[in-house]
């Protein structure tokens, strides 16, 4: 199955002998390995996963999630089993073989049909999740479990009633109970982020139905008029397809859209460049006008930006994932700047692990460069300010916490395969000895209230990202490199892996060569529409605008616990 590396060479040399387009480099860097004194971890965060998945099956078994403090069940994922589908595609990674086995019968048995807690199912996390586990599940199973394809086709018939009638931006909720959309507003990472688990259900169906509603919600987005080139506000309306308010942000309620567009870019591998150029127009103009460096430690971050043209120095977990993204997209597009600014990235993500009491980050954080320390929040209390003087951020008021999520993980582990440098080993260590010393619950593990507090409180929801992402971005970084190669796989946004082709040619046309993108030839007037859906959804100090849905499911316990009320 593996294609050798010579041949590959050989491919890659004939395409770019034919070619004026730079031939797509190697993601991966040839010859790393982990060194024998770091392999253990990898058996440490499988003894994880399996303490974490027992308690799960004792205490919760067909629910979505485990409540690890009251031993309970959280179903915030409308009851299907979360936790069994999200987790199957690890449990395959890691040879987990009898969890697998009951995990893909439980799967094969799932009534979609209906949803067993609320009615409304969020299109977005119901693909990520749902669709994303089975289908990677059928692939990693060597393609097995043709059942695995027709749940996946199940859930998603119900999900494209989505797109009503002719309209190219799904609603992000459905009512289960009577087939209609929550014709609210929506946001481009809900709409943006369906492409690989859509384009996948169409390649084993044999129906392009679910690719090209994917696509055309996608192609809406990148051809909208945008604040800035390449950046499109992050609130957009279903009705019209037109975007809402002006806020552009790489954190949630944005973020996979970004991620998605050099991915499907390279799933689909053929060589239509609206994707590639658009992500590359995106990292452009983020270089250009987000990205700053702060006084204190010259740590780089990517600014949000709001409609009043102004950056907001905040920046967030789930932004995180940009550094391994722009890892992925530099090493994809051979473009050295991207690739350096991406290890400045992951640095100052890992820096918010490093410099806390648990040795793990929070939600989000604020900051300050020579140009400006905007927040849209209050002033940084005198703690903060002291914090800020010795880290070069500090975490937000009320956002402290930290939920089992995996960004800052996730980039190490893509920074390791790209650079090979054993610190990455290291941080990622590191992070493994902090989740055994502060994370342990009465059962298995549990996110904290304050990560800058050796005894913080917990919360009382085991998300099944937790399975899904953190627990195999940490094994993949300790296993043999070639397993799950960067080359061979691209990752869904929860973590899935699917199958690539060996990369073509180039990506994108060729440098220098992106046609102007419509913003800059429309310019972009902020609308004066009602105001967004989600900005009625908690606010969290220092995570504007961000979305029921793009909160990742912050289950009604978690928030009831940071007294915020979904
Ligand atoms: C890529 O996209 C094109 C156009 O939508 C489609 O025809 C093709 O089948 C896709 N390929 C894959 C592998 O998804
Ligand atoms: C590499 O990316 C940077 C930042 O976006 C850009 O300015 C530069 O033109 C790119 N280089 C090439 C050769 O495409
Ligand atoms: C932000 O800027 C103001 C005014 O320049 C300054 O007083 C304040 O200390 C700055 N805050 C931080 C965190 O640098």
């Amino acid at each position: 199955m593996v294609q050798p590396r010579s041949l590959l060479f050989t491919t890659a040399l004939a395409v770019a002998l034919s070619s004026p387009f730079v031939v797509a480099g190697p993601v991966q860097k040839d010859g790393i390995a982990v060194p024998p004194n770091m392999a253990g971890n990898r058996d440490a965060v499988k003894q994880i996963f399996m303490d974490s998945y027992e308690a799960y099956k004792q205490d919760a078994w067909g629910h979505d999630d485990l409540a690890p403090l009251s031993k309970g069940f959280v179903d915030s994922r409308n009851g299907w089993g979360a936790t069994i589908v999200d987790g199957m595609s690890t449990m395959s990674i890691m040879g987990l073989d009898n969890y697998l086995g009951d995990a893909i019968k439980f799967a094969s048995q799932i009534d979609f049909s209906k949803s067993k807690t609320s009615d409304s199912v969020s299109v977005f996390e119901t693909t990520i999740r749902y669709i994303g586990g089975l289908l990677s599940t059928y692939e990693l199973s060597g393609r097995k479990h043709p059942e695995l394809v027709d749940k996946a086709k199940e859930v998603a018939d119900k999900l494209a009633i989505a797109w009503v009638g002719d309209n190219d931006i799904p609603f992000g909720h459905i009512n289960f109970g009577n087939n209609a959309p929550d014709k609210q507003n929506s946001n481009i990472a809900e709409a943006g982020t369906l492409t690989l688990e859509w384009a996948t259900l169409s390649k084993y169906t044999g129906d392009d139905k679910y690719r090209n509603l994917a696509e055309k919600a996608f192609r809406r987005i990148a051809t909208n008029p945008s604040p800035l080139p390449g950046l499109p506000a992050q609130g957009i309306d279903p009705n019209t397809g037109s975007p809402v308010g002006g806020y552009v942000t790489w954190g949630g309620g944005s973020d996979s859209y970004f991620e998605y567009l050099i991915k499907y870019a390279r799933l689909n591998n053929t060589g239509e460049a609206l994707w590639a150029d658009t992500w590359k127009l995106a990292v452009d103009s983020s270089i250009q006008t987000l990205l700053k460096k702060s006084t204190v430690g010259d740590h780089s971050y990517l600014t949000d930006y709001d409609s009043e043209k102004r950056n907001v120095y905040v920046s967030s977990h789930l932004a995180c994932f940009h550094g391994g993204n722009w890892l992925l997209g530099g090493q994809l597009l051979r473009n050295q700047t991207v690739v350096d600014v991406a290890l400045q990235l992951v640095d100052a993500c890992w820096n918010t692990y490093a410099s806390t009491a648990t040795g793990i980050g929070p939600e989000a954080f604020a900051f300050a460069s020579v140009d400006g320390n905007y927040t849209a929040g209050s002033a940084p209390t005198p703690e903060q300010q002291a914090f800020y003087e010795l880290h070069g951020f500090y975490p937000t008021t009320g956002a402290e916490y930290y939920i089992l999520r995996p960004e800052v993980l996730e980039s190490n582990f893509y920074a390791w395969r790209v650079t090979g440098d054993a610190k990455y080993l290291d941080r990622a260590a590191s992070a493994v000895s902090s989740f055994q010393k502060y994370l342990k619950a009465p059962v298995a593990y549990a996110g904290i209230q304050n990560v800058n507090d050796v005894n913080s409180g917990k919360f009382n929801d085991m998300e099944s990202f937790w399975f899904a992402e953190v627990l195999k971005y940490l094994y993949l970084t300790f296993d043999d490199p070639s397993h799950i190669s960067l080359d061979e796989w691209v990752f869904n946004t929860e973590a899935h892996p699917f199958q690539i082709p060996p990369a073509k040619g180039a990506y994108g046309t060729p440098s220098g060569q992106t046609p102007p993108s419509p913003s800059q030839q429309h310019p972009f007037t902020p609308t004066q529409a009602p105001i967004p859906a989600y900005s009625q959804s908690p606010t969290l100090p220092g995570i504007l605008h961000i979305p029921e849905g793009i909160i990742r499911s912050v289950a009604t316990g978690i928030l009831n616990i940071i007294g915020f009320q979904l």
